[in-house]
């Protein structure tokens, strides 16, 4: 049947029609809000989602994100000293393990997602621990994030999300913590998006980058086979990382697994439509909302975005 009988502007008439048959929608079920503490707060006017929080401010925040209803959280802590191996990424007292014994107990009905990374407490700014020949020496990191990740549960993390790209470190984090949901970043890219994430967690490497052990961007049978592995160790749930320029890889993955999937909408897409709205460009609600919605229509379950908090004002 085709035009003038079949006329699929009868379904988009009202609002109320546009409703009942839209096969995507966005919810604060599905969205996590980042957060960053550090031992001094850092506000940031322009991009509000990626201030840093003292333990004190991280308390206050929390409490308004649960009053509006944002359900989760993932924290990234910033440290007061950095070193060779990242301590401070493990050490009981870090500042994410001072963030979640602050916040467990006062906010039992939020989910307490933590990022598992070094790069925020090594001197040098990688992911790991460095070799002698200058490159990330991945077995002997592994042993350092998976103390991270059980130091994270102790101090009352629900879920570890492990964003290092070391080979194995799924398997090195399940074999500690046998019943924590472990979210992997299994495909994270070698991305420039990452720019403004990287100042707010002062994260960025001291030398070189992290493209020998993050994805390249031209590959999406290797995300597939990173996802295979993270599925052969024990990973809950799969993650795709950045999100919008990567919408073809979520898809893949979606269609390949059958884990839950998540994406990352970073910080360099959400910093592109908030500079676009302040000059004038584009609606940040309706370039956001319809951002997410994409997301979620190439296949993700789950959506990390510094909009959390928003789209539980907008919703
Ligand atoms: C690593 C980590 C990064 C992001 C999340 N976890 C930075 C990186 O890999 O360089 C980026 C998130 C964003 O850009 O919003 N700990």
């Amino acid at each position: 049947m085709t035009f003038p009988v079949t006329r699929l502007r009868r379904l988009r008439r009202e609002a109320v029609l546009r409703d009942v048959v839209r096969e995507t929608t966005v919810s604060l079920d599905d969205l996590v809000m980042p957060l960053f503490v550090a031992p001094e707060a850092l506000p940031n006017e322009r991009l509000p989602g990626m201030a840093r929080h003292t333990v004190e401010g991280l308390v206050r925040e929390v409490e308004e994100l649960v009053r509006l209803g944002v359900k989760a959280a993932i924290l990234f802590g910033i440290p007061d000293e950095k070193d060779d191996e990242g301590s401070g990424a493990w050490v009981d007292d870090g500042i994410v393990q001072q963030a979640l014994r602050a916040l467990r107990p006062r906010f039992p009905e939020l989910l307490l997602l933590t990022d598992v990374c070094l790069c925020e407490y090594t001197s040098h700014g990688h992911c790991g621990v460095i070799a002698a020949d200058g490159h990330v020496d991945n077995d002997a990191s592994l042993e350092l994030l998976a103390r991270t990740a059980v130091s994270h549960v102790e101090a009352g993390a629900d879920v570890v999300c492990p964003s290092d790209m070391m080979d194995g470190r799924v398997g090195a984090i399940r074999e500690q913590l046998p019943e924590t949901p472990i979210v992997a970043y299994s495909a994270k890219y070698a991305s420039a998006f990452y720019g403004p994430f990287r100042e707010a967690a002062d994260s960025a490497p001291a030398f070189g980058d992290r493209r020998g052990y993050q994805m390249d961007p031209g590959n999406v049978r290797e995300a597939l086979r990173e996802c295979e592995l993270d599925v052969a160790e024990g990973a809950d749930v799969l993650m795709v990382k950045p999100a919008l320029p990567y919408l073809d890889v979520l898809r893949a993955v979606r269609d390949r697994f059958d884990l839950p999937l998540a994406a990352y909408n970073v910080s360099g897409e959400y910093a592109m439509v908030k500079d676009a709205a302040a000059a004038g460009h584009l609606d940040e609600q309706a370039a956001a909302l319809e951002s997410l919605t994409a997301i979620k229509r190439a296949g993700a379950d789950i959506v990390i975005t510094y909009w959390a908090k928003d789209v539980a004002t907008w919703l």
